[in-house]
């Protein structure tokens, strides 16, 4: 049987890469696209969980990071850096450990969920954290990389980008077309962005009939693209998309436009119900970011919003293992019922006797 190559060698002649660009992977992509009961009936539509967590470090990021670690090794750096929320940074250093490139990291002091921060880490990244936000890291990265030998991976590196709209791609291959509804998580908006080329460009192939609408679900505290202007001081719990100027703003409004779909806001409390509700109707764990999409399905639902009978698939972008803490907060003692070791004593605990 057939091993998935990873998404540079299953996509190659559909990615704007330097030719002959030797593949850099950890066989990432191939990732599930799982049915969700729980969504199916509570919407009337066919709802698909695009499950990003199960990929080699936990996000979607990989997608991008195999391109663009791929490019940056094939044109001699030795050095790659990016600002991250954590996981872009957990990405990297991966990918540049199986590079030998040299990873260095810019992260917003105290805002890195831990297991994020372990695998920048275990790479062997060196972590740099920064008094300020990772808008204010996205601006020393790019500055960085224009005064001093190092390669800037963000998303602000086009290459990125061609590596995450395989994601479309593999909808697409799996739904036989391009769904009619796709609802995202939106950050440094560079996801939706890449969505947008991979279900446009196949539909220029011909490979799809038609293109998705897309709905972007930011954290009510940061949420440039509802309000339309950036936030200066970027607050959610769902620290992977606490970010207030996002770098492909333009691209990210080009494809709400262009698909007729638009950007809303959810709330802290929205986020963390949607990340527990989901992994308890449907088992997948995903991280607190990762649910803003199916916050956001949820609240349309309850401002009336119809999607019966459509094609809808929703990006769960990366692994709830990441961020454990904020995951448990709302738990509290539940999780810690002690017994002896007895049988009986165990089945009154948990109200079978
Ligand atoms: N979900 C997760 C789990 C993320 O880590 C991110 C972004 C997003 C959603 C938003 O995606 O930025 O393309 O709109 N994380 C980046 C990082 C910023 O540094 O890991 P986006």
């Amino acid at each position: 049987t057939r091993q998935w190559r990873g998404v540079i060698e299953e996509y190659r002649a559909l990615l704007d890469i330097p030719e002959g660009t030797p593949a850099v992977t950890l066989r990432e992509g191939g990732t599930p696209l799982v049915h969700s009961e729980w969504l199916s009936g509570l919407t009337g539509a066919t709802v698909h969980l695009k499950v990003e967590g199960d990929n080699p470090t936990g996000s979607f990021k990989d997608r991008g990071m195999t391109a663009a670690i791929s490019v940056a090794k094939h044109e001699g750096a030795q050095a790659v850096v990016c600002a991250s929320t954590g996981n872009t940074s957990a990405s990297m250093a991966a990918y540049a450990a199986k590079a030998g490139l040299k990873p260095l990291v810019l992260v917003p002091e105290g805002k890195i969920a831990a297991g994020k921060m372990a695998q920048a880490i275990m790479h062997g990244a060196q972590v740099i954290m920064v008094r300020g936000n990772f808008d204010d890291c996205l601006a020393m990265a790019r500055g960085l990389s224009q005064a001093y030998p190092v390669a800037l991976v963000n998303s602000v590196n086009p290459v990125r980008l061609e590596g995450q709209k395989t994601a479309a791609f593999e909808i697409c291959d799996f739904l036989g077309d391009a769904p009619d509804y796709h609802l995202l998580p939106v950050g440094n908006a560079g996801n939706i962005s890449a969505y947008w080329l991979g279900y446009t460009q196949y539909l220029e192939l011909g490979m799809a009939t038609k293109r998705p609408v897309m709905r972007g679900f930011q954290a009510e505290g940061a949420s440039p693209l509802v309000t339309g202007e950036p936030f200066p001081h970027p607050e959610t719990k769902a620290t992977a998309i606490r970010i207030g100027n996002p770098a492909s703003w333009h691209l990210a409004e080009k494809a709400a436009k262009e698909s007729e779909g638009r950007f809303a806001a959810v709330t802290d409390d929205q986020i963390l119900a949607a990340q527990r509700e989901l992994a308890q109707h449907d088992g997948v764990f995903v991280e607190p970011a990762s649910a803003a999409g199916i916050a956001g399905l949820l609240q349309e639902l309850a401002q009336g919003e119809s999607y019966a009978g459509a094609q809808v698939v929703v990006t769960v972008t990366g692994h709830g293992l990441k961020d454990t803490a904020t995951a448990l907060e709302g738990f509290g003692p539940l999780v810690d019922i002690v017994v002896d070791a007895d049988v009986d004593d165990a089945a009154r605990a948990a109200g079978l006797a």
